[in-house]
């Protein structure tokens, strides 16, 4: 048996690489931020290869910093950007187009289209548990093969595959053995029902999609194949894949219905296991399938989606370049004594859960002449909470429950001032864990699973171990004040959808 289980986490702002030993703790940890392409407003690409070239470089760092050969990995877990869609010619491996990445809005005016025909959406939504929008692949997909050339003549001769980042990770590290993916990827192409478990062919036929294209779909936790010896010298098995969402879900341990997390990353997702029962939400969100589906047994997951969280702080750092880093916006937030009535709503790919308007844009509210620097970082931030009081509410009344206690995770869960605004506007307690790359550890932990280097769920849950706990300070009648001001400012960006 391997000591270590390696995780690839290719995000959608950067690829990385954790090796973890069985107490779940890090060994070692590389990641490389790589181009985001903006071909016109509102697209987003991503190069294929640079995907797959960032990720094994710091795979290969990683090991090489702890001096960790291959024959001691036990296994490689995958989790990924979802939604991200790739199509690559199976004979030579070559893209015939950029990824394009689950922000891009280049499709939307196909998706107007699927909410003018009789029944469609409810039809969608019905079998795939989505809310039809330019985010999920389907649209994508299709967008690629009638875009270019020759594109859809070679995909109806079987030539071409499509994946999200997983399966294209999958198809290299294999060598192109392996076409493959799992529920939690395939759940969020818009193609797949989540209640047969397969690809649904009344929707492949809808949006003109050759089956043949489509990987095979396999359980999170199995094995999918082993790296081509070319690739690490000896060959690690792959056997975990899940959508970066789901696979944060289970790193939590969030293995019981009821359970919630929220992971803050690029986007911000919060998730709540409803164990083998799909929830439909009435408002704004999505029923997806979790990581612990196995063929007869789905299990499934209520999802809020916040499109722009980290990548608010992003924007700040590369295009306003107001801040070097994105750990010095706390600072920053903390030097005021609140945003002096500025608001951000950082719409800048359309607007998720709970309002999924694709046409929506960013907005900033509330600038006076004595607005600082420090007003707009702190409101940037605050825009990332309140986004999430808005989808934590939606799902209260979807799931008719009351939330105790919020585990949360991802990059910016590690900004104190970020956590304590969040605690105090959703007067919940917020509980981070002291590995907030759960992510990572969750596609890990579903790698190890399979093959036995943990034994059941029970001695995962043994390595949860508390970082730190926020509470509410905020009056009620406060909180209520900001509530009001940024429902002012969330409808100010949906006004500048319809003008
Ligand atoms: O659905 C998109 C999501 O998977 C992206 O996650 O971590 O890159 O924000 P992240």
């Amino acid at each position: 048996m391997g000591r270590y289980i390696m995780a690839l986490d290719q995000g959608t702002t950067s690829s990385r690489c954790i090796l973890f030993d069985k107490k779940g703790n890090i060994i070692s940890k590389s990641s490389k931020e790589y181009e985001q392409i903006y071909p016109k407003e509102g697209w987003v690409e991503h190069n294929p290869m640079e995907i797959w070239s960032s990720q094994l470089g710091v795979a290969i760092e990683a090991m090489a910093m702890v001096n960790v050969p291959a024959d001691d990995i036990e296994a490689i877990g995958i989790t990924n950007q979802r939604e991200t869609t790739i199509i690559w010619d199976k004979k030579t491996g070559k893209p015939v187009y950029n990824a394009i990445v689950w922000q891009c809005r280049r499709t939307a005016d196909s998706v107007e289209k699927i909410m003018h025909d009789d029944n469609m959406a409810d039809t969608i939504k019905k079998k795939t548990g989505l809310i039809p929008d330019a985010y999920f692949s389907a649209t994508k997909i299709a967008w690629i093969l009638d875009n270019v050339d020759g594109a859809r003549e070679k995909a109806e001769n079987g030539e071409l595959a499509f994946g999200t980042v997983d399966t294209w990770l999958i198809w290299n590290l294999t060598k192109g053995k392996v076409h493959a993916t799992d529920y939690t990827n395939a759940a969020r192409t818009m193609l797949f029902n989540i209640h047969t478990l397969e690809w649904d062919k009344e929707l492949l036929e809808y949006f003109n999609i050759p089956e043949n294209m489509l990987p095979q779909v396999k359980p999170s936790s199995c094995i999918y194949g082993e790296t081509d010896k070319s690739v690490f010298g000896s060959s690690i098995i792959i056997a975990g894949a899940a959508g970066d969402q789901q696979s944060a879900l289970f790193g939590q341990c969030c293995f019981n219905p009821g359970e919630v997390k929220n992971t803050y990353g690029t986007g911000c997702f919060l998730l709540m296991n409803t164990g083998n029962n799909p929830i439909y939400s009435d408002n704004g969100l999505l029923t997806t399938l979790a990581a612990g589906s196995t063929k007869d047994k789905p299990e499934y997951a209520l999802e809020g989606s916040v499109f722009v969280a980290g990548a608010v702080v992003q924007w700040l750092r590369d295009e306003l370049r107001m801040i070097k880093d994105a750990a010095s916006t706390k600072e920053y937030a903390m030097k005021v004594e609140n945003t002096a009535g500025v608001y951000i709503v950082p719409a800048f790919s359309g607007l998720g859960a709970p309002y999924w308007n694709p046409y929506a844009r960013g907005t900033v509210v509330g600038l006076t002449r004595g607005t600082k620097k420090e007003h707009f970082i702190r409101a940037a931030l605050e825009s990332i909470a309140y986004q999430a009081d808005d989808v934590i509410r939606a799902m209260e009344k979807s799931a008719d429950i009351k939330l105790s206690g919020l585990k949360v995770d991802g990059g910016a869960s590690a900004n104190e001032f970020l956590m304590q605004f969040q605690s105090d506007i959703t007067g919940e307690s917020v509980i981070r864990p002291s590995c907030i790359e759960t992510t990572a550890l969750g596609a890990a932990y579903l790698a190890g699973l399979a093959t036995g280097y943990w034994k059941d769920k029970d001695e995962i849950k043994k390595n949860w171990r508390l970082g730190a706990e926020y509470d509410a300070h905020m009056s009620p009648d406060e909180r209520r004040k900001l509530l009001k001001n940024w429902k002012h400012a969330v409808n100010s960006a949906l006004f500048w959808a319809e003008a």
